[in-house]
């Protein structure tokens, strides 16, 4: 039983760290990661330090994603709407 329930936590870890992960990588086929690292600062601040300003926003999310869309001062992002929105999605969990 106990053995069962560790199992349970390992495939639960391994499945946040793979969404994690995806995001990331998406991150980086969008170029984002030309200009930003996820903790220290490129051209672009770190995204931690860009979570954290937005920490509590719960517009967040949809100002961001619209931003990089539009290229309002931001460097136009040719990325999908779903791709954009799930790396938003992840730089806001940072
Ligand atoms: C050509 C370089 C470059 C690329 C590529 C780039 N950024 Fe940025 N980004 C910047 C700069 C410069 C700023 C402004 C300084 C700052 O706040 O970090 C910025 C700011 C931001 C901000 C903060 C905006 C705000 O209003 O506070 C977010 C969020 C962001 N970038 C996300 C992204 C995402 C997601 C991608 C990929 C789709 C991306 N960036 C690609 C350079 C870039």
């Amino acid at each position: 039983m106990k053995s069962l329930l560790i199992a349970g936590f390992v495939a639960a870890g391994l499945m946040l760290g793979g969404a994690a992960h995806a995001s990331e990588a998406k991150a980086n086929a969008a170029g984002c990661l030309k200009c930003h690292a996820v903790d220290k600062k490129k051209m672009g601040s770190a995204l931690k330090d860009i979570s954290a300003k937005y920490k509590g926003n719960k517009d967040a999310a949809a100002t961001l994603t619209a931003k990089l869309k539009d290229g309002a001062g931001h460097p136009k992002s040719t990325a999908s709407d779903e791709d954009l929105k799930a790396i938003v999605g992840w730089m806001l969990t940072l």
